[in-house]
């Protein structure tokens, strides 16, 4: 048989494997509350603008939330042959309500219904996401505020570069997420206008007031072009773009806690809450959870690119194609959540080992630019001087292997023979950190400058 929907000039209905590359119902039924506050929106505005009763929109805004609370019961028949969300629930307010059910669709079209769906829908997960995103970055505040003056070795090409401290390691990840929140919420304000009423792709002849949808909705304002608010899915790449450089985050941190709990680092421990063991081997306790946040960005910048590539050719303004872009969107953003949320459980229960931390600090003669600065301001040195004579200097403690600290004063004049004792003030880690106290160094009093900023942004 033909379809209710659109089955007017139809006279036979689809092949089964039409109907199973067209429905979209397995996934799109995750629209189902946004579907109908979409329509309870359009309705009630039908109504006010006197193009449905009111007694028809009463009828219909009831029938929504019977449909709703079915939904949600999980007391719902979804159907492949009605293809999509959309269509199960009108036509289950049909069974419903009867003949009002079929006035609902005045004066609007699938492409709006879907392309308001998704937005409402992609709109909540970056609410979602900034939330996930501050706790993130409050359970790293913690850390950073018990370590402002834990020291640690910094690295430039994984080789040990100089000390900083561990509240300023992990402040420098509040800032990268900070910054990802801040792209979330550039990209909602984008988003958050109404395609609804652009209709299939004209706008319609109805007297309809979008102005009074859109601001049901939440949105700002409705879109100011019917063409492209049917045909746009920026917003879904927009999170998908942000989604992306925020799991690239997550795995970089992700990385270097994979490095620091293996037993050459022991920077860390990870609780065992997020650790799991091995079948064979007894001994082992394994990072999995770094690891699994660590391989997020391959599906979720997959989903981006997907989604690229399937609107890159596309003419305006809907086109089938991009009923591809839901099952994309709906895995980066449950992967994307899961990631912070699991990411958020780690931070809060790893301990930082203060003793190998401060051990590695000292070691690959990290405080080498101490000691050129040192050059540098004692004696008058020309920098590139000092530079070299530190690393004549550092050639000869490689040569004895012994750090820098532990040459003698006989073995710095030996290179240079207006090296004082004082030299050996600045080879030290805490001295060498503590001395770092330009805007946004590692200075203890530098990261609690940056820890306070921080509280009071994230409240
Ligand atoms: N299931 C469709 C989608 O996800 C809904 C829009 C259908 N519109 C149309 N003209 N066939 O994109």
């Amino acid at each position: 048989s033909s379809n209710a929907m659109w089955g007017g000039r139809f006279a036979a209905g689809p092949d089964a494997i039409m109907e199973a590359i067209n429905a979209s119902i397995g996934f799109d039924k995750r629209m189902a509350a946004q579907d109908i506050a979409g329509s309870c929106a359009h309705a009630a505005m039908l109504a006010a603008q006197g193009i449905i009763t009111d007694s028809d929109e009463q009828a219909i805004r009831e029938g929504l939330l019977t449909v709703l609370s079915e939904i949600e019961r999980g007391d719902f028949t979804f159907s492949t042959a009605l293809e999509d969300i959309h269509m199960n629930v009108e036509s289950r307010l049909k069974d419903l309500i009867g003949e009002p059910a079929g006035r609902l669709h005045t004066g609007r079209s699938r492409n709006d219904q879907v392309a308001v769906d998704f937005r409402l829908w992609v709109r909540d997960q970056v609410d979602a996401v900034i939330e996930g995103l501050t706790a993130l970055c409050k359970a790293l505040l913690d850390q950073a505020e018990a370590g402002a003056d834990w020291v640690m070795p910094g690295f430039t090409h994984l080789q040990v570069a100089q000390p900083v401290t561990w509240g300023h390691h992990m402040m420098a990840y509040v800032e990268m997420f900070g910054r990802d929140m801040s792209r979330f919420r550039d990209a909602r304000v984008r988003m958050n206008e109404s395609p609804l009423g652009a209709a299939a792709l004209a706008g319609t002849s109805f007297p309809i007031d979008r102005h009074m949808t859109a601001e049901a909705l939440g949105f700002d304002r409705p879109a100011a072009n019917s063409l492209d608010a049917v045909a746009d899915r920026d917003f879904a790449l927009e999170f998908l773009s942000s989604s992306t450089i925020c799991a690239m985050h997550l795995s970089r941190f992700a990385e270097e806690l994979v490095i620091w709990s293996s037993s050459q680092f022991r920077f860390v421990a990870l609780s065992d809450r997020f650790s799991t063991g091995s079948s064979i081997m007894p001994q082992k306790k394994n990072p999995d959870a770094a690891e699994l946040i660590r391989a997020k960005i391959g599906r979720i910048m997959g989903a981006m690119v997907g989604l690229f590539t399937v609107m890159k050719g596309l003419p305006l303004t809907y086109s089938k194609d991009m009923q591809e872009d839901k099952e994309q969107v709906f895995d980066a953003a449950d992967n994307l959540m899961l990631a912070l949320a699991a990411m958020t459980g780690m931070v809060s229960d790893m301990t930082a080992n203060r003793e190998a931390l401060e051990i590695a600090a000292a070691s690959g003669f990290s405080t080498a630019t101490d000691l050129a600065d040192w050059l540098v301001r004692a004696l008058n040195m020309p920098f590139r001087d000092a530079h070299h004579v530190t690393g004549t200097l550092v050639a000869l403690a490689e040569s004895r292997g012994c750090d820098l600290p532990n040459l003698t004063l006989d073995d710095m004049r030996s290179v240079h023979d207006a090296i004082t004792k004082d030299v050996f003030e600045v080879l030290g880690v805490q001295n060498s950190v503590a001395s770092r106290v330009s805007y946004g160094g590692t200075a203890p009093d530098q990261v609690r400058v940056q820890v306070k900023r921080w509280k009071e942004i994230l409240g």
